[in-house]
């Protein structure tokens, strides 16, 4: 598989993401799928995956932290594009257990804490979002973080045995305003407040001037830890 990414890659390096995409809807078809936070990058992919494809794929992981703002958000892109986005909740009995043992917001305590918590909340619906699918399609770009900077295009998750596509890898952030502005693209109103990446409430702020884009995400962790699981896995 490992060999047959390095080819993609290669094939793909001048591509657009519209084109990305269009590649993979026709090799994988309904085994594909488009993971959506309802972020800014999401929110292009969501447009360009309409788009292209007859019958669009798109989940969302809800955490039952997330903004109003957010939900809002959910209700007015299915209603733009007349889809649904398909909507994964987490366990139950794991979150009951786990704020019955540890608080209501027991991440701020410590690291630990806060993966256990995205764990629950993220990774678990995430592997039943999984289930069926061969590739997913993310909103990762290079540029958004320093755990960030070796993405590529198209990656094998070794961890999920599933491909991942990051069209948007090499766009930079004003490529996704300008995308968003002139397509009319629905977004997050938080963004006009200071927001420029959004993820459960509790564990994002508005960034300052000149702070990067996600220093607002779990601002009392180092850079270098600042990832929920869904994107550090093996490649
Ligand atoms: S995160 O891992 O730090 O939360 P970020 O918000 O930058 O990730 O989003 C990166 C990509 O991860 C998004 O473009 C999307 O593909 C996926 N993603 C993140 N959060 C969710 C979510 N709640 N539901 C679905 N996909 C998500
Ligand atoms: Fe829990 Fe915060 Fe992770 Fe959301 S981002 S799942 S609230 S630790």
């Amino acid at each position: 598989m490992k060999e047959q990414v390095d080819n993609w890659n290669k094939e793909l390096s001048n591509a657009s993401p519209e084109e990305v995409i269009r590649f993979f809807n026709d090799i994988f078809g309904e085994k594909l799928a488009l993971s959506s936070s309802l972020g800014a990058e999401d929110q292009v992919l969501t447009h360009m995956y309409v788009n292209t494809n007859e019958k669009p794929n798109i989940f969302t992981l809800d955490t039952g932290r997330l903004f109003p703002e957010t939900y809002k958000l959910i209700a007015a892109t299915n209603n733009k594009y007349n889809i649904k986005l398909k909507i994964y909740f987490p366990n139950t009995e794991e979150v009951e257990q786990m704020v019955n043992n540890k608080g209501i917001d027991p991440f701020f305590e410590s690291i630990e804490n806060r993966k256990l918590c995205c764990n629950i909340r993220k990774l678990g619906p995430l592997k039943r979002a999984f289930s069926g699918l061969d590739a997913w399609i993310c909103g990762l770009r290079r540029d958004q973080a320093v755990t960030r900077f070796a993405t590529r295009k198209v990656e094998w998750d070794e961890v999920n045995n599933i491909i991942k596509i990051n069209p948007l890898n090499d766009w930079s952030e004003e490529d996704v305003w300008n995308y968003i502005k002139s397509n009319n693209i629905p977004y997050n109103e938080l963004h006009d407040k200071g927001f420029p990446s959004i993820g459960c409430e509790p564990c994002t702020r508005a960034v300052k001037e000149g702070e990067d884009v996600r220093a607002g995400r779990w601002w009392w962790e180092q850079p270098e830890s600042k990832e929920c699981g869904l994107h550090n896995q093996k490649k």
